[in-house]
């Protein structure tokens, strides 16, 4: 009957949904290391200022083409306000907060929100030389719309 074949194919669909989901969960945390955040990410968020890296924070290069970019953002301001990176190289921002803040740069991928008691990492590489800004996409009180750093890609 017409009826029964529909319903195997809804039933094999939805199998196979189940399973592609499934599997980008799996793939997800061994190929792209998402995870929750871990005691390893947390910090104290009224020490933030004595802990390292954030008692020093701005660029540090790690590799002949890594740098670490060490932010404290507290309301309204990074600090550093503002960074000088090269063209092609591998930037790690490693961001801690005092209450709730956003990491966004317009026009790439990086798009973070900063959560109090973690330590926030995203890593992006600029491929052309410019200027990029640094801008807070969550609301943090009046100073909100203030609150940006500058980043200038060296070629
Ligand atoms: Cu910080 Cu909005």
């Amino acid at each position: 009957m017409q009826i029964d074949r529909y319903e195997r194919i809804f039933l094999y669909a939805s199998s196979v949904i189940l399973a592609v989901f499934f599997a980008a969960v799996i793939l997800s945390v061994t190929e792209a290391g998402i995870h929750l955040p871990t005691k390893e990410d947390a910090i104290n968020p009224n020490e933030v200022r004595s802990t390292a890296p954030f008692d020093q924070p701005g660029v540090f290069q790690t590799g002949p083409e890594a740098f670490d970019v060490v932010i404290v953002a507290e309301a309204w301001a990074y600090t550093p306000n503002a960074i000088q990176v090269p063209a092609g190289a591998e930037v790690t921002f490693k961001v801690s907060v005092d209450v709730i803040h956003g990491l966004m740069i317009p026009n790439t991928p990086v798009n973070a929100m900063l959560i109090p008691g973690h330590v926030t990492e995203v890593t992006y590489e600029f491929d052309e030389p410019g200027e990029h800004n640094i801008v807070c996409h969550e609301f943090c009180g009046i100073g909100h719309h203030t609150m940006f750093m500058t980043v200038e890609v060296t070629g």
